[in-house]
């Protein structure tokens, strides 16, 4: 294992990225750099309502979708179990206390209050399990969770990460419940930022219109995927250029270190 002032070198990281820019014949996705060096790819979920892009009234869902539901655990879990999801402390707060941590997943909370400190600079204990990260910022969250094993990292919300994230520019891909909640039958206080359809590519993956048997609710899965600058590129050229993206994302956060 190489020392960390190494695998930290900006140097050394060029070569990396060269390395997996013009050899590895890994796909982007796979573990190619050493653990704490991994650059996961960073996807969004939300269920939104389709006129209004309305997610939440009351620090809670403003629906109950039991599909949805299965579809958000089976994604954000994945076939390996080294995902990550990111949540604003209110959505935290919103999941029900024997159901959070979310299982078999590594939880990433983002708080600026500290934790661990009273106001009067005692120590208490943490609000949060132990096996909970608890981040002070995107950036926090996201080096913490280049230092483990991760595969992918999912933002699960609420209105505020989605707005921090989506401004940030690191969002890789959304997917979408887009639910036909009319604004006349819902009411909701929190929103997902309007999305510009030049930025996204769009596709249904749930195989169209469904409708929740019990509310009637109709709904559909929809993957949105950045356009790449150079949409024109080839499959290959894509993978190349998603894998400088991984790198430049890298040592930025090496930079800021
Ligand atoms: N439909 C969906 O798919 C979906 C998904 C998730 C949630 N929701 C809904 O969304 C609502 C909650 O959303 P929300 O916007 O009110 O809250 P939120 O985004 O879940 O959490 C906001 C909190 O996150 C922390 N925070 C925000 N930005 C931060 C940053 N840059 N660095 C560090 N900490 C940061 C702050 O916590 P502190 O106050 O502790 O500092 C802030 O109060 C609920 O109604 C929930 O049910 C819907």
């Amino acid at each position: 294992m190489l020392p960390a002032r190494v695998l930290l070198n900006p140097v050394f990281l060029a070569l990396v990225m060269l390395y997996t820019t013009f050899y590895s014949p890994i796909s982007y996705g796979s573990t190619i750099l050493p653990p704490h060096l991994i650059m996961t790819l960073i996807s969004l979920v939300v269920a939104a309502s389709k006129t209004g892009m309305g997610i939440g009234c009351g620090g809670d869902l403003p629906w109950r979708l039991p599909e949805d539901l299965k579809m958000f655990k089976s994604l954000t879990t994945g076939p390996n179990n080294n995902n990550a999801v990111i949540m604003g402390r209110k959505t935290w707060d919103s999941i029900p206390a024997k159901f959070r941590p979310l299982p078999n997943r590594l939880n990433v909370v983002l708080t600026r209050q500290p934790t661990g400190e009273n106001s009067d600079g005692n120590k208490t204990s943490s609000p949060y399990p132990d096996n909970v990260l608890v981040a002070s910022s995107v950036d926090d969250a996201m080096r913490q969770i280049a230092e483990r094993n991760i595969n992918n990292t999912f933002v699960i919300g609420g209105g505020e990460i989605y707005k921090t994230f989506m401004d940030s520019g690191k969002v890789d891909e959304i997917y979408l419940t887009e639910v036909q909640a009319d604004e006349d039958k819902f009411t909701f206080d929190t929103f997902f930022p309007k999305l510009s359809p030049s930025d996204y590519d769009c596709e249904d993956v749930g195989g169209g219109e469904k409708t929740d048997e019990k509310s009637g609710l109709k709904y559909k899965f929809l993957k949105y995927t950045k356009v790449a600058e150079g949409a024109d590129l080839n499959p290959e050229e894509m993978q190349v250029r998603r894998r400088e993206r991984r790198a430049e994302r890298e040592l930025a956060f090496a930079n800021s270190e």
